[in-house]
């Protein structure tokens, strides 16, 4: 079977968080099972498209509004990534440095869009499956069933896989004329609380939708922002299918980010080393546990209560907190504040480090991740593979992957997004690291979890298959 997935996000390409990973993984694990799976992304213009070796494979042409724009389909060549790469060169409005946030949003999501259509219009790059990530692709499945340029694609079986339904791209009806012309009686498949909206029209018009854990399917279906009686209604095509991780990129055993490797025999010592690096780089303690926060600093991640947790339990227990990430500027600001009050026990890292965040997965003793929603959440995944405890919040797919200590599991959970909840937790992984032998027991027993994409990649493929039975 010949898969197409399509997205913004693809490691080691381009990475804002777990949509690169998925989309950098699953394919292989797709190929892995014999199938012939290919991503295609924008050409963004950063470091590894300059170091990559492509090859130009065809160029075409889009037409958004009254501009025409030209694009080149590059193929990468090298590094291999154990799936077929193609980028979509537009220049000046698709290479950009950094991914999202520009004001022409919405321009460069359809062209990209428009460009995969044009590309897979062409027989030779007609798969038999199109697998679109996100709501930067979600007018894809539409216009495949409703445009007229591209009615030969209407019987390729569409699945949209939700990552995150907080972020829809939502635009004004004065952006319609970018999209191809489409059958007009359908124009209400765009439309959600009067915008247009990709996300809702991915939802209505793939053939599948699937999210990102069970859990969060479920959640959806009364919390989505906005999307939820959408949701419910369209419930019938929905179906959660857990993420997985790339168990080569994230093996403690090959990592070559990390200061030293390990294995599940040698986890002490090679933990040591990373912690030591960790406490040494950053002036901390190394004979106290070591907690650490990795993500995005916004609400949806619980960011805006880290410091007041940070406060509370640096005041009243001996501990280090070291945390990595960027996003919302108070946060930030809040966090880089406390440094001052707590100099030896205490670090935040703004900005993304890659190399960082493996060393702390391998260093800190607890991960914690307070989020209000996580529709699966990876961080908890490569902690476990590392031996590092996870302190999460119940929600979306950390309930479907994290299994509390007093349940007879390993982790650390707790209900609320609540700071009390938080350093509640924070205690309870103080108290399971002060008996060194059951937490290393518990080390040993996490790092054996097969969280790797080998039967999500499967259960994908059984889904794609019961749609191209459909035909
Ligand atoms: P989300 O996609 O919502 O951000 P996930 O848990 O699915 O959350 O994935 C986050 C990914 O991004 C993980 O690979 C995590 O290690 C990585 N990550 C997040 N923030 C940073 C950062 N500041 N530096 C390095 N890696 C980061
Ligand atoms: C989104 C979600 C995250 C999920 C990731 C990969 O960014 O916020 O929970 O793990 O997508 O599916």
């Amino acid at each position: 079977m010949n898969i197409l997935h399509i997205s913004i996000e693809c490691y080691p390409i381009a990475k804002v968080g777990g949509l690169a990973d998925v989309v950098g993984a699953l394919p292989k694990y797709q190929n892995g099972l014999g199938h012939d799976t290919t991503v295609i992304t924008p050409f963004h213009d950063n470091p590894f498209t300059k170091d990559a070796e492509l090859a130009k494979i065809h160029q075409g042409k889009i037409i958004l509004g009254e501009k025409s724009h030209t694009y080149t389909l590059h193929e990468l060549i090298s590094p291999n990534l154990g799936f077929t790469v193609y980028m979509v060169h537009i220049p000046k409005l698709l290479d950009r440095t950094v991914v999202y946030g520009h004001y022409d949003e919405a321009e460069r999501f359809i062209a990209f869009q428009l460009s995969v259509l044009e590309i897979i219009n062409e027989p030779k790059y007609t798969p038999d499956i199109v697998h679109c990530h996100d709501h930067h692709t979600g007018f894809i499945p539409f216009l495949m069933t409703h445009a007229e340029a591209y009615k030969n694609l209407s019987s390729i079986p569409t699945v949209l896989t939700i990552h995150n339904a907080q972020y829809q791209g939502q635009l004004g009806y004065d952006k319609l004329y970018y999209l191809p012309t489409f059958d007009q009686k359908k124009i209400g498949l765009l439309d959600w609380g009067n915008k247009i909206n990709p996300l809702a029209a991915g939802i209505k018009s793939a053939w599948k939708v699937t999210t990102v854990s069970p859990n969060y399917m479920k959640e959806l279906q009364y919390s989505a922002n906005g999307l939820e009686s959408l949701l419910r209604s369209e419930n019938k095509k929905c179906v959660g299918i857990l993420n997985g991780i790339d168990t080569d990129t994230w093996n403690p055993e090959t990592d070559t980010m990390l200061v030293k490797n390990y294995k599940n025999s040698t986890l002490v010592s090679g933990r040591k080393a990373n912690k030591k690096w960790l406490c040494d780089t950053f002036d901390l303690s190394i004979d106290t546990p070591l907690f650490a926060f990795i993500g995005r600093l916004v609400n949806e991640k619980g960011a805006d209560l880290l410091p007041e947790i940070i406060e509370e339990s640096l005041s009243n227990t001996d501990i280090n907190v070291l945390v990595l990430g960027s996003g919302n500027h108070e946060i930030e600001e809040k966090l880089r504040l406390l440094r001052d009050k707590f100099t030896d026990r205490y670090h935040v890292h703004i900005g993304y480090d890659e190399q960082l965040s493996h060393i702390i997965y391998a260093g800190a003793d607890f991960l914690l991740m307070p989020s209000r929603v996580e529709p699966c959440g990876l961080n908890q995944m490569y902690a476990l593979r590392y031996g590092t405890i996870p302190i999460v919040r119940r929600t979306g797919g950390l309930k479907d992957t994290v299994i509390d200590i007093g349940d007879g599991g390993f982790g650390i959970c707790h209900d609320q997004v609540l700071v009390w909840d938080v350093c509640y937790s924070i205690k309870r992984a103080i108290a399971l690291y002060a008996d060194q032998s059951a937490y290393k027991r518990l080390q040993r027993q996490i790092m054996k979890i097969d969280h790797s994409w080998h039967r999500s990649a499967q259960e994908y493929v059984n889904l794609y298959n019961s749609l191209i039975q459909l035909k």
